[in-house]
Parts: structure tokens; sequence; C-alpha cells
């Protein structure tokens, strides 16, 4: 299994860094044989897997629900848990007895929080407390509410020096990677080369120097309309359907289940019971 400091390494040989998310055990474990570099437990759980229609509702105790189910599939791959909404913003003690929770009771190995400047504090006590962070910044979707939705974050010059700047007191605060979401690929490719840190996009070009897609996106599972950077590598969708509505069809129609699915009892079983 990988440590913090192999993706740093990743970076300086220019290997690229896989990232997906999962939210349960048979993604965690397709995840893994896929030989994802990490996996991570992200809050979008709430929208693709839970029905909300944002991040905002998803809690704790959500997230450690999860994260121990894909701990469970995964005892091999490095894991990443989304710290969810105001879990890391009340105080230092509170991002800290929360973290902690996240790392002890799942197995999982690092959070992940959104935001710059105003989270670096946090990333600080995390990290000097032993816990490995992943910042993230561009469209921060906990924030989406204050940003005007979820739109392309760092498109005018002032927004792409704040985004800059952030990206460093993010590394210089301790984080070992930075998700960078929704950003200009110009943008993504200049933090990428100004940080030591690696740099892990969605929406943010092939410049950066890994990729993270939301497992369900990928895979058309769930999902109706996805955002323009995923790339839909497959549609279950289609196949579930199917599936489900053959099962209905032999069910309605006594087609289903056959000799082989029945268990039989012997003649003279049979014979004894009836007398
Ligand atoms: O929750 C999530 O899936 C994420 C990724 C999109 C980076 O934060
Ligand atoms: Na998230």
């Amino acid at each position: 299994m990988k440590q913090t400091t192999d993706f740093l390494k990743m970076k300086a040989d220019s290997r690229k860094i896989v990232m997906v998310t999962a939210y349960d055990y048979p993604a965690a474990r397709q995840a893994e044989q896929a030989d994802a570099d990490m996996i991570l437990v992200g809050d979008s759980l709430g929208m693709v897997v839970l029905g909300y229609d944002s991040t905002i509702p998803v809690t704790m105790e959500d997230m450690l629900h999860h994260a121990k189910a894909v701990k469970r599939g995964a005892k091999n791959t490095f894991i990443v848990v989304d710290m969810p909404f105001m879990s890391y913003h009340l105080s230092i003690r509170d991002t800290l007895v929360n973290a902690t929770r996240l790392i002890q009771e799942t197995g999982a190995h690092a959070v992940k929080v959104e935001g710059g400047d105003e989270v670096v504090d946090h990333i600080k006590a995390l990290v000097k407390g032993g816990i490995p962070v992943v910042a993230h910044l561009g469209l921060t979707p906990q924030l989406a509410a204050v940003l005007g939705g979820y739109k392309v974050q760092g498109k005018d010059a002032e927004a792409a020096k704040k985004l800059m700047k952030d990206a460093q007191e993010c590394q210089k605060a301790g984080a070992f990677a930075l998700v960078l979401e929704c950003v200009p690929k110009q943008l993504a490719a200049e933090i990428t080369g100004s940080l030591n840190i690696p740099t892990i996009g969605i929406g943010a070009g092939v410049q950066t120097d890994g990729q993270v897609l939301v497992y369900h996106d990928i895979l058309t599972y769930g999902v109706e309309r996805v955002p323009k950077f995923v790339k839909q590598y497959a549609n279950i969708n289609e196949g579930i359907s199917n599936a489900l509505a053959d099962y209905a069809f032999e069910v309605r129609n006594g087609l289903f289940p056959e000799e082989k699915h029945s268990f039989n009892m012997k003649e003279e079983e049979l014979a004894a019971l009836y007398g």
C-alpha cells in the first residue's frame, strides 16, 4: 500500500496518480482490483448514494458508516475520507475530534477538507497531530451556496491569483496533496508546476499530477446527467434496468425459478410425509 510520501515521489517521477471515489464494499473491492492509487470516500455520496441534491446534509455518521464499508473492501489501498459540511470549521478542537473519529473508527489513512486560507490553521493542526490531509480548492461543493452554484472557479486573473495563493498556503500548512476541481486547465497546470505536492484534478485538464472521478459518473450508475468534465467509461444503468425488467417478467410468467434453482425432496421422504 502506498503512503503519503509515495504520492510526492510519483509527482517527482511524473507518474500519474489514479484516484476514484467509492462508498461501499463492492465498489472499494473493484477500485482496489483496478489498482487505483487512492480511494476517496467523497461526501458526493450525499448525491450519488443517498439522493440529496447537495453535499450539505451529509453527516459525520454517514461518512463513518460508508468509510468503514470501503475499508472492508479495500484493505490494501490508501483511503481518503471527506470531512463533511461544517465538521472542520467550528473550532480546531472539533476539527481534531472529528478527523480522529474518521481515521480511528474506519481505518482510513487521510482526510480531505475544502477551502484555502479559511482552513489552513485546521490543516496545520491536523498534520501536527499526525493526520495526513488532502486539500481541495476550486469548486468546493460545500461552499456552493456562497460561490453562487456549481461553476468553474478561477477564470479571471484575480480569482486565479487567489487560488494560486491558497494552493501555496495549503502546501505550507502541510497538506500532502491538493484536489483541484473545475478550474481552467491553464491555471491547474500553473498551480501544479508551482507546488511540490501533487495536484489531483477533476475538471482541471490533463496537466495535473493525477485525476479523480466519481464512481457513479464513470459507470453511468444511477446518475442521469453528468458534468462536462466526466468521461463515462460504461453505462451500467442499461444493464441493471434490463436485468431487473427481465427478472420481473420471469417471475410474473412463472419462468423463474427454474428446476436448477430449486431444491428437491427424495421420493421416499415425500411418501413418508403424505403417508
Ligand atoms: O466528494 C467527492 O467525490 C469529491 C471529489 C469530486 C473530489 O470531493
Ligand atoms: Na467531496
